[in-house]
């Protein structure tokens, strides 16, 4: 059984962006990967922290990659691998989105 949702705005997002939505106490980040929305929990696998923070956004320059502004680690918007910095190898925690009568969702277990 899954809680849902509403991620606001979702189909708006481009290519390269990503958007934060707090569920509670979580931290989400929404982003859209050749044109397929994927979500993770906003949790850097090295230190635990955010990617961003206040208005920093949590893609690299080009927004080709998720990127954490602590220590510059760099993850695949594909499948959330770390791809080098201190936790390369490392995983972001994938969440699942449905969609609903044209409405995007996030669906917590
Ligand atoms: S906390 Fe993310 S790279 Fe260090």
């Amino acid at each position: 059984m899954f809680n849902k949702h509403l991620i606001p705005d979702a189909q708006n997002l481009s290519e390269g962006k990503a958007l934060n939505i707090k569920v509670a106490d979580y931290d989400f980040l929404i982003t859209k990967y050749e044109g397929k929305l994927l979500a993770y929990e906003n949790l850097c696998p090295h230190q635990n922290k955010q990617l961003n923070w206040s208005s920093t956004e949590a893609v690299d320059e080009d927004g080709d990659y998720l990127k954490c502004h602590h220590h510059g680690a760099l993850f695949s918007p594909r499948d959330g691998s770390c791809i080098t910095g201190p936790c390369q190898g490392g995983q972001l925690k994938k969440v699942t989105i449905g969609m609903e009568k044209g409405n995007c969702y996030l669906l917590l277990a």
